[in-house]
Parts: structure tokens; sequence; C-alpha cells
């Protein structure tokens, strides 16, 4: 029997079985990314045989992937030669510019913690602790900091375009993991220093980023255990990016404070990452986002906007402003300056 909307028309189930099988499209992906098909077929077009032989893959099974990724218009076929569409060759055959197979292989990462969703809900503990791929297990640590890096990139560059830091000086990049947006910042503003604060074994590789941004001159490492450490003082700008998701309201009102306490009058704060909208019901993405947090952080989860704007003011930043960073990026800024 066919269910029926409010509307009086009938229902159509399409979402739910799509959503029900979504993983088989992402598992494609990872897989493909994960055993260096873009990076096979990125110079030249290839046959089957000698895709198979690259990838150490049985050829019918071979074909069945290559089939698929067809179908998800990550591969092209032309008389029996398989090469990289136009997407997969931007960004997921390795050295373009836009490179995104780091964030890939840290999405493949995650792929089995997202299968343990109903424990993390029944423990209330996250599923792969944030102390694997911030510094225990090594190959993790590079996947997640160079995966940030990638990512970077791209929402960085719409960063530095939001923010107006003419005749800044010196920054504290809180959090700042591969140091992405302090080279963006200091490329764009030829008078700025920034440290890059985060944890030992994330600024070794984040020393190696900077260094191939050529920015090594004026953006600087410190390790530093934000939950333990003073940030230091004496800045006129303190960038947090990417850091509230992994946090409790509590510490980042206490981060909202000692940034104000790290930053001369007038100095700025500027707060980046994925917010939802004022109910928390939406954007889509940031609300899976929280999940995908819970998961991964012991404080893991998502904030509003909204919620940022007002801590901020009652911690005396004035001159608030709020921006969406534009589509298909699912993120927002806050900032203000001291009062
Ligand atoms: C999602 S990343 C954001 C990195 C960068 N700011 C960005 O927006 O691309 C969060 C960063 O917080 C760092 N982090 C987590 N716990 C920390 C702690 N206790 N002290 C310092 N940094 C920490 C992580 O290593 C990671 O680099």
């Amino acid at each position: 029997m066919s269910q029926q909307a409010h509307s009086g028309k009938p229902l159509d189930p399409s979402p739910i079985l799509a959503l029900s099988t979504a993983y088989w499209d992402a598992q494609t992906l990872l897989t493909a990314n994960r055993m260096g098909l873009f990076g096979l077929l990125s110079s030249e077009a290839l046959t089957l045989q000698q895709i198979a032989d690259g990838l150490n893959s049985q050829p019918q099974a071979c074909r069945l992937l290559l089939n698929a990724c067809i179908a998800l218009q990550l591969v092209s076929e032309q008389d029996g030669l398989y090469a990289c569409s136009e997407l997969s060759r931007a960004f997921l055959a390795p050295g373009s510019p836009a490179y995104l197979g780091d964030a890939i292989r840290y999405s493949d990462d995650l792929y089995q913690t997202w299968g343990k969703l109903q424990q993390a809900l029944e423990t209330g503990q996250p599923q792969m602790p944030a102390q694997q791929y911030t510094g225990e297990n090594e190959q993790q640590t590079r996947h997640f900091v160079y995966g940030m890096h990638n990512r970077a990139l791209g929402v960085g560059r719409v960063l530095v375009d939001l923010l107006n830091l003419e005749g800044r000086r010196q920054m504290i990049d809180v959090g700042g993991g591969p140091g992405t947006y302090s080279s963006l910042l200091a490329q764009r503003y030829p008078k700025l220093h920034s440290t890059v604060l985060d944890l030992p074994s994330v600024v070794e590789i984040a020393d190696e980023i900077i260094d191939s941004m050529k920015m090594s001159e004026r953006v600087k490492t410190r390790p530093l255990d934000y939950h333990h450490e003073d940030f230091p003082t004496g800045n006129d700008v303190v960038l947090i990016s990417g850091v509230f998701h992994r946090e409790t309201e509590e510490t980042c009102r206490g981060f909202i404070e000692r940034a104000r306490d790290a930053l001369e009058p007038g100095g700025m704060l500027v707060i980046s990452d994925i917010f939802t909208d004022a109910n928390s019901q939406g954007p889509r993405f940031a609300t899976l986002f929280g999940l995908n947090m819970m998961l991964t952080a012991e404080q893991g989860t998502v904030h509003a906007d909204a919620a940022v704007v007002n801590w901020m003011e009652q911690a005396g930043f004035g001159q608030l402003h709020r921006r969406e960073f534009p589509p298909p990026m699912p993120h927002r800024v806050v900032y203000g300056v001291k009062q």
C-alpha cells in the first residue's frame, strides 16, 4: 500500500534508500584513492590489465571498480583505455595544486570509527581517541595534518579575503595544525608574523609544511598544550580555527577570555569553524560534523556561530561580525575587536 504525504501525494522512499547505501559511494572513492588509482591514471590512459597489475588487483574485480568510478564521474573510458576524469585529475591526482587525497585518506581512517556510532551513543565515548591521530600513530597523524593542509589551502584563501589584517603585526594561531592559515595570511600581509601553537607531533609536521610554503621566516611554531599552558601575550591578532568543535562551551568561553588577555587593546580575535545555525538543526553538513567530532574527540561537538558571538560580547569584544563562507564550503567565521 502506498504511503501518502499530508499533501495527499504519494510519498517517495528514494531519499531513504539512497541514504542507506550512501556508504557504497564513499567506500568506492576511499578505496580507489587508497590503492592509488588516480595517481596511476593521472599521466596516461591505461588498459584494464595495466590497471589491475598496477593496483595488484584481480582484473574482473578491477573492471567492476572502474565501472563504478566511471558512474561516479571519477574515471573516463575510451576505446578500452581508462583515464582520470577532469574532476579526479584536479583533486585526486597527487601533485595537483588542489590535491585533496590526504584529506580523503583521513576520511578513510574514520570509516571504521563511523561503524561504531551506536557504541559512541551508548557510552558517550569517542571511538577513535584523538591522541591516535595527533601523535600516537605516526601515519594517521600525517594523514590528519596533511589532510587539514589540503582543506585549509582552499578554505584559508577565502578566510584571507574575508579578513582585513592591514597594519597588524603579531598573531598567534591557537591549535594552528599545519600552519596553512598562518602562512596564507602572512603571504597576504608582508608585515605579519605568526606563531602556530599546537601539540609537539603536529608542529613537527607543520614545520615541513610552512617551509614548503616558504614562510618559515615569519611563521614559527611552538609546541603548546592549550589545556595546560598559557597563550603568549602581546599580540594584535589571535586566530582560533577548527578548535571549538573539539571543546565544551565552558572551555571555548575560557579560550575567548584567554585570547582577550593575550591581545593588546584593539587586537582582533578570529574564530573560524564549522558552525550550525542558532537552532543547531542545520546546515546538514554541520549537524553530521557534530557526530563526526563526537566520534573522534573527548568533548567533540558542534557549536552555533550565534552562540560564539554572544560569548565574545560577554567577554568584552566589540565590532563583532559573523560571516559564512561561499558554498560548498561549510565554514563560518566570527571576529571582533578587544574593547
Ligand atoms: C581541526 S584542527 C584545526 C587546525 C587548523 N587550525 C585549521 O583550522 O586547519 C584542530 C587542531 O587542534 C589541535 N589540538 C588538539 N588538542 C590540542 C591541545 N590540547 N593543545 C594544542 N592543540 C591541540 C590539533 O592537533 C589540531 O591541529
